[in-house]
């Protein structure tokens, strides 16, 4: 078959695309621990305060790190400061009562959805400091009001 030599560069060319398009997803990942919301644990969004898992929302240390369970609303985040150890795995467990919420712990790799309806997880550390988050998806009238604290102290 006789291919233009135009049309090999073109056909090079989109190959190339893929090839960094694969490539971006596969360092997003792997080096920058990056990674797409999971999208597999469901929740009654009417209920979420009566459930199980969200009805206590806050902190839970253990020796290995912590978790982080976390209700997002218009227009604030349950609760709205919390205090994780530094240098340790954090546990984020997040979920909305309402609409379709971002959580981005700002200058971190920490950054999610919280959708109605579904529980978003993950998992990462933090430097000794104080972090702010904000709602990163608009969500309505008081969106850009929609932030909380966390604090990642060195342990005692
Ligand atoms: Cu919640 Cu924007």
């Amino acid at each position: 078959m006789n291919v233009p030599l135009y049309e090999k560069i073109w056909m090079w060319a989109a190959a190339a695309i893929i090839v960094v398009f694969a490539l971006s997803v596969t360092v997003g990942y792997g080096i920058s621990a990056l990674q797409p919301p999971s999208h597999v644990e469901t929740i009654d969004p009417g209920k979420v305060f009566n459930d199980p898992r969200f009805a206590q929302r806050g902190v839970t240390t253990t020796a290995n790190g912590a978790t982080v369970v976390m209700a997002a609303m218009m227009f604030a985040f349950n609760p709205a400061e919390v205090h994780v150890p530094a240098g340790k795995p954090v546990t984020f467990r997040l979920t909305s009562v309402d609409v379709t919420h971002g959580f981005m712990i700002v200058g971190t790799n920490g950054n999610t959805m919280v959708v109605p309806g579904y529980v978003s997880q993950f998992t990462t550390r933090f430097a000794p400091g104080t972090y702010l988050i904000v709602c990163n998806e608009y969500c309505g009238t008081g969106h850009h009001l929609m932030s909380a604290k966390l604090v990642a102290e060195v342990a005692p």
